[in-house]
C-alpha cells in the first residue's frame, strides 16, 4: 500500500517512520498543497491520503484531495465548525473520507467506557461533571478536538447539560473544559464526577504520538478503495 501523506510535522513523520517500519513502500510525502504537488504524477500511485496538518489549512486541504478521488484519512483538529461544508463535498466528489480526533484504540475503548458512565450518572444528580485536558505548548487548538468530542459525548448522554465552556466559569446546564498547554505531553483526557461525599475520575494519557498514527495507518489500510464516510467505529467497533 503506497501512501500519500499531507503535513509533514510531528504526526507525518510518525507515520512515515511506522509505515517503513512496517514494510510499506516509501510513502509520497507534500507538505503544504501547490498545483505542482496535485498535479505530480506520483500521486497517481497513492491509494489512500493521510492528512495531519494545522486546523487552518484542513478545510482547503480536504477538497483538493477529495477531487482527486484518493480517500482521505484524516486526523487534523480543529475545523469542525465547516463539517456540514466538507460533508456536502464529500457526497458531491463521492469519494472515501475517515476522519477521527484521535485514533489511538485506548481512546476508542475510552470513550466506550466513558459514554456508559455518564449514562449511569443520570440517575445520581448529586454528582456534578467536569473535564480536563493536557497538551504540549505548540498544540494550536483549545479544547483539544478529543476533549470535543468527549464533551460531545456527555451532552448527548446527560440528560442536564446542554453545552460546554472552556477555561471559563460555568452555568449549571454547562460542562466546565480545564485545557492546560504545559511541557511535551503527548494528549492526556480527564473526566470527573464530583459528590459532596466521594470523586470518580476516568483518565486517558496518550504515552506517545505512536498510538495516534498507528491507528492513522490502519484506517488507511481500511480505507484503500472506499468511498463514503467513515468513523473508528467501522475500524474498531463490534461487527
Ligand atoms: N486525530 C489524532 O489522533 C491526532 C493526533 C495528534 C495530533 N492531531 C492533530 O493533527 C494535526 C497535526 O498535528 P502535528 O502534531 O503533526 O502538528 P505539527 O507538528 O505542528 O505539524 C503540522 C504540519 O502541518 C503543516 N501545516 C501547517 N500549516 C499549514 C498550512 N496552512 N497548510 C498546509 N500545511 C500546513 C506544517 O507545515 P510547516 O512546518 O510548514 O508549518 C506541518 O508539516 C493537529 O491538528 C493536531 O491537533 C490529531
Amino acid at each position: 500500500m503506497k501512501i500519500w501523506i499531507i503535513g509533514y510535522g510531528k504526526m507525518g513523520k510518525e507515520i512515515h517512520r511506522q509505515l517503513t517500519e512496517r514494510g510499506y513502500p516509501e510513502p509520497f510525502i507534500s507538505e503544504r498543497l501547490t498545483p505542482e504537488i496535485l498535479a505530480n504524477p506520483e500521486i497517481t500511485s497513492c491509494e489512500v491520503a493521510i492528512e495531519f496538518t494545522h486546523p487552518e489549512a484542513a478545510i482547503d486541504n480536504y477538497l483538493q484531495i477529495f477531487s482527486t478521488g484518493i480517500p482521505l484519512v484524516s486526523g487534523t483538529t480543529g475545523w469542525l465548525n465547516q463539517e456540514d461544508r466538507i460533508l456536502k463535498a464529500r457526497e458531491e466528489f463521492n469519494t472515501g473520507f475517515f476522519y477521527a480526533s484521535n485514533f489511538s484504540p485506548g481512546m476508542y475503548l475510552f470513550r466506550k467506557m466513558h459514554r456508559e458512565l455518564a449514562r449511569q450518572m443520570n440517575r445520581f444528580p448529586q454528582y456534578g461533571v467536569s473535564m480536563e485536558e493536557s497538551h504540549h505548548l505548540q498544540k494550536q487548538d483549545a479544547p483539544s478536538g478529543t476533549a470535543i468530542s468527549l464533551a460531545q459525548d456527555l451532552l448527548d448522554e446527560l440528560d442536564s447539560k446542554t453545552s460546554w465552556v472552556c477555561n471559563q466559569p460555568a452555568q449549571a446546564h454547562q460542562i466546565p473544559i480545564t485545557a492546560h498547554r504545559i511541557g511535551e505531553v503527548p494528549g492526556t483526557h480527564q473526566v470527573h464526577y464530583a459528590s459532596a461525599f466521594d470523586q470518580i475520575s476516568i483518565r486517558h494519557d496518550a504515552k506517545s504520538r505512536a498510538g495516534f498514527a498507528w491507528g492513522a495507518i490502519e484506517a488507511a489500510l481500511f480505507m484503500r478503495g472506499k468511498k463514503g464516510l467513515f468513523t473508528l467505529e467501522n475500524l474498531y467497533g463490534e461487527k
